[in-house]
């Protein structure tokens, strides 16, 4: 597959956006405490991981939610897939803000809805929303759901009260469901402030606010948690976990994700600082050295959007060009067919790796001009 794409299997990994440090060390000690005892019976305790869930959300972003308004799922994908067979039917209508993450197109086009983009435009060398293209499409009656990502995959947004309170009242006044993915809001930068779609009055609406995956790196091993005010949608939510069994989980994740919130944050604090002087640097660099490259403000995710149309190659010779510089990113089509001259990387692995790669980059680039 990677020769496929960068003509060349021997390139370093950051198209995932996983983490490749070492988790907490409470994370640890409590799956080596369940490993341990050697037993594995039934245990559930899906309250005891929605209080942890609520308290971090209350301490963490002044977020007050409500314990008995979560619904356990496998996973944030699963809980969109879920929601999408709920609230629309076969041909319906799905909104998405390109570029998007690529997984969303995925999951409309799988349950045999349609994809409708509303591109995000850059204004000041930043992405904010087109308001004026969100309301022609939103208008559309087949239009029945817009999945939000806040914080934004791929292009690092962190959406601001004002942004969100727009896109609520569009959504509303067209009887649009918005889903609100919110997988990254722990992970923001300094200057920006994370707020839930929930704290602008979003009754009629649903988050994906619960996943300790992207905070704590526990990709392979943690459940999503969707969350909602919406009491009709909340019981259907609810009775379509029960009946598939998915609000059963696995006592790694579910104790996991406790053992996170409960006591994760002074490793979060510690990760964080790193993150920072990781996006300063490559900003840095890419400013200084990569000078036909555009890095876009990461205000969160750990995720880096980058405009290569400077460097003036066309699409399938930038992969190449990555390939010979073994710096693994994903193609920028992956987002938005459109984005050819784009890329994404993923860069929650030691600093020393993405250093190395940007430099082998710089020096690829160097070689052509
Ligand atoms: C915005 C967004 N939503 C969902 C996911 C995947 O979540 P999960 O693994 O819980 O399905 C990702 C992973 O990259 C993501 O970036």
């Amino acid at each position: 597959m990677l020769e496929g794409i960068f003509g060349t299997a021997d390139v370093t990994p950051f198209w995932v956006a996983d983490m490749d440090l070492r988790v907490a060390e409470p994370i640890i000690d409590e799956l080596q405490r369940l490993t341990s005892r050697g037993k594995f019976a039934y245990e559930f305790h899906s309250q005891g991981v929605f209080k942890a869930i609520s308290d971090w959300n209350l301490r963490r972003h002044g977020l007050k939610l409500n314990t008995s308004n979560f619904v356990q799922v496998t996973g944030v994908l699963t809980g969109i897939a879920l929601l999408i067979r709920e609230l629309t039917e076969v041909n319906d209508s799905i909104l998405i803000q390109t570029p998007a993450y690529h997984q969303f197109s995925k999951v409309i086009s799988t349950a045999n809805r349609k994809v409708v983009k509303s591109p995000l435009r850059v204004v000041d060398d930043s992405y904010e929303m087109d308001f004026q293209d969100l309301e022609s499409k939103l208008k559309d009656p087949n239009v029945k759901v817009l999945i939000l990502c806040n914080p934004h995959n791929p292009v690092g947004r962190v959406w601001r009260p004002d942004e969100l309170i727009t896109v609520l009242e569009l959504a509303n006044r067209y009887n649009v469901t918005i889903i609100s993915d919110e997988i990254h809001s722990d992970i923001i930068y300094q200057g920006y402030k994370f707020t839930s779609l929930m704290t602008v009055g979003a009754d009629k609406h649903v988050s994906l606010i619960g996943s300790p995956s992207k905070t704590f790196g526990l990709q392979s091993i943690s459940n999503g948690y969707l969350y909602t005010e919406n009491t009709e949608l909340l019981e259907k939510m609810k009775a379509i976990s029960e009946s598939l069994y998915l609000d059963h989980g696995s006592a790694f994740s579910t104790f996991a994700t406790i053992a996170a919130y409960e006591k994760g944050e002074s490793w979060l604090g510690a990760f964080m600082e790193y993150m920072q002087g990781t996006v300063d640097w490559l900003q840095n660099f890419t400013d200084k050295e990569l000078t036909n490259v555009k890095m876009f403000p990461v205000e969160g995710t750990y995720q880096a959007w980058l405009d290569f149309s400077g460097v003036g190659l066309p699409g399938d010779e930038l992969i190449k060009l990555f390939g010979r510089a073994g710096f693994g990113a994903s193609p920028g089509t992956w987002f938005d067919s459109d984005a050819k001259q784009y890329a994404r990387i993923s860069f929650a692995c030691p600093r020393a790796d993405i250093q190395e790669a940007f430099k082998r980059l710089d020096l690829e680039l160097k070689a052509i001009t």
